[in-house]
């Protein structure tokens, strides 16, 4: 490391750039341990003009926990199977449909696995020349600005998730999840409300795509309570829009954000990132 690394604000709640660092040399632990550090008061960090390959990708990938390999088969890496193709560009190099309209509406990712993740990372490659950004809703703010009234009874609520069948889930995939996955998912329950692991803050832990209900509660009272939230945590002052550039390398906390893709671009052009995604240790 030359210098010391700094940071610069992006958004105006969350995405900070991490300047002075790169990434495609080992890391030493003094500079991991001040990415851990800026990480955990900065949920959405962005490294800028880095050139990773996918096994680059998955080692830093690794410095922070786990890898797991992608649900859908069609778009993990063939050599790196814990790196996956964010792409919306078919193996014929026609417009991949399912690649432009895959997760873009508000979630966390798999929260229907046994464990939760800790965090993702993209690495852009090609990216459209205007928008075909990433959104990013802050889940910390989105709890702490809740009615005192709506925090003692998400307190109490256990959210059910399962894979993508949640209102926004079911407008967005209409069942087309299934048909691109290689295994069943049970439903998983969490609670509404979490505990950051790291800095111990309350976060709200209820995404439209995947929370298709609540423990005890009837879908007729789930259903609005899940779009209520998700327009609460969606507001423009919690929301951060990352606009893609090549050799952008962004990561995210799965816990302190939810994310959606803006799916705003026009489709023909290219759009293919790197993803690789962690769990805890
Ligand atoms: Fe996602």
């Amino acid at each position: 490391m030359t210098g010391s690394p700094e940071l610069r604000p992006l958004g105006e709640t969350l995405g900070t750039e991490a300047l002075g660092i790169d990434l495609s040399r080992p890391l030493d632990d003094a500079t991991f341990g001040w990415i851990e550090r800026a990480f955990a008061e900065h949920p959405v960090l962005v490294f800028r003009n880095q050139n990773l390959g996918p096994a680059e990708l998955a080692t830093f990938g690794r410095r922070f926990g786990g890898p797991r390999i992608h649900s859908l088969v069609k778009y993990r890496h063939s050599e790196y199977p814990e790196v996956s193709w964010l792409t919306n560009v078919d193996a014929d190099g026609k417009v991949d449909w399912f690649g432009v309209k895959r997760a873009t509406d508000w979630h966390t990712d798999s929260p229907y696995d046994d464990d939760l993740p800790r965090l993702a990372i993209l690495h852009a490659k090609e990216v459209p020349a205007a928008k075909g950004g990433t959104m990013f809703a802050d889940m910390r703010a989105a709890y702490d600005t809740l009615p005192e009234a709506m925090k003692q009874r998400l307190a109490r609520l256990v959210g059910l998730h399962g894979r993508g069948d949640g209102p926004a889930g079911e407008r967005l995939y209409n069942g087309d999840l299934e048909r691109q996955t290689d295994r069943d998912y049970a439903e998983k329950a969490h609670p509404a409300i979490r505990i950051h692991p790291v800095t111990g803050r309350p976060l709200l832990f209820v995404n439209p795509v995947h929370c298709h209900g609540f423990v005890g509660m009837d879908k007729d009272e789930a259903w609005p309570l899940i779009e209520e939230l998700a327009a609460h945590s969606t507001q423009e002052r919690f929301v951060y829009y990352h606009s893609w550039q090549v050799g952008d390398v962004l990561m995210w906390d799965e816990a302190a954000t939810m994310h959606r893709g803006a799916g705003d671009y026009e489709p023909r052009e290219r759009r293919i990132m790197l993803r690789t995604i962690v769990y805890p240790n």
